[in-house]
C-alpha cells in the first residue's frame, strides 16, 4: 500500500507558517504528489466550529483545561475525518499546527502538564504524531511586524496574550525540538519566504521520491 506522509508546521504567530504550508504543497503538486493542506484548530466542519468558539473574543473565555479539551476535541474530529483518510490513500498531509501547539500553548504557556496534554491526545486521536514537525522560528520583532501587517489590531483571543506568554510558548517549542531531534527540524524563518522554503525542502529531502 502507498504510504502517505504527515508533516506539521509549528511556531508562534507571525513566523510565516501558512505561506510555507502553501509553498510546500505547491512544490509537492509540481512533482505529481497529492498534497492536502489543512490547519488546526480546524480542517473539518466540526473542528472549524470549535475553532470559532476557541478564538472568538466574546464571553469570559475558556480556562486552560476547557481550552485544552476543546483543542483535543477539534483534533479528534480532524484526525478521524481528514488526516487519517488522506494518509491512508497515500497523500501528503501538510498541517498548519498540530498537537505540539497544544503542548506549547496549553502546556508551556498556560501551565498544564505535558503528560496531561498528551493524555488528551491519546484519548482523542490515538496519539497520532506527524512524521516530521518543522518548527519555524523568527525574531519576535519580525514576527510582530508580520502579524501587524496581517491582522492589524485584530489579534484573536490567544494571539493577543502577553509577550511573556508567547515567550513561554516559544521556549516550550524549542524544548520539544531538543527532546525529539528525529521528528523536529528547526527552521529559522526571518529570511524571505523562498529562502525559508528551500530549508523546508531540504529538511524533507529524505521523504521525497528520487
Ligand atoms: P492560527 O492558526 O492563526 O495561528 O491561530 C490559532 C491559535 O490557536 C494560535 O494562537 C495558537 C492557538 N492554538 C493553541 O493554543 N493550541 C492548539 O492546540 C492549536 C492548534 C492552536
Amino acid at each position: 500500500m502507498k504510504k502517505g506522509h504527515f508533516i506539521a508546521l509549528e511556531g508562534g504567530e507571525g513566523v510565516g507558517k501558512s505561506t510555507q504550508v502553501r509553498l510546500l504543497a505547491e512544490a509537492l503538486k509540481a512533482r505529481g504528489i497529492e498534497a492536502v493542506i489543512t490547519r488546526e484548530p480546524g480542517g473539518t466542519p466540526g473542528a472549524e466550529a470549535i475553532r470559532a468558539l476557541l478564538l472568538s473574543n466574546e464571553g469570559e473565555g475558556w480556562g486552560p483545561r476547557a481550552e485544552a479539551l476543546l483543542f483535543a476535541a477539534a483534533r479528534a474530529d480532524h484526525v478521524e475525518k481528514l488526516v487519517r483518510p488522506a494518509l491512508a490513500r497515500g497523500a501528503w498531509v501538510i498541517c498548519d499546527r498540530f498537537v505540539d501547539s497544544s503542548r506549547a500553548y496549553q502546556g508551556g504557556g498556560s501551565g498544564l502538564s505535558d503528560a496531561d496534554v498528551l493524555a488528551l491526545h491519546a484519548i482523542g486521536s490515538e496519539g497520532l504524531l506527524p512524521e516530521r514537525t518543522l518548527l519555524l522560528t523568527a525574531d519576535p520583532e519580525v514576527a510582530a511586524a508580520r502579524l501587524a501587517l496581517r491582522d492589524g489590531d485584530q489579534a484573536d483571543r490567544i494571539g493577543g496574550r502577553s509577550a511573556a506568554y508567547h515567550a513561554s510558548v516559544a521556549a516550550a517549542f524549542q524544548r520539544f525540538a531538543t527532546q525529539e531531534p528525529d521528528r523536529f527540524s528547526v527552521i529559522p524563518a526571518d529570511a524571505p519566504p523562498d529562502r525559508v522554503h528551500g530549508h523546508v525542502m531540504a529538511a524533507l529531502a529524505g521523504l521525497l521520491p528520487a
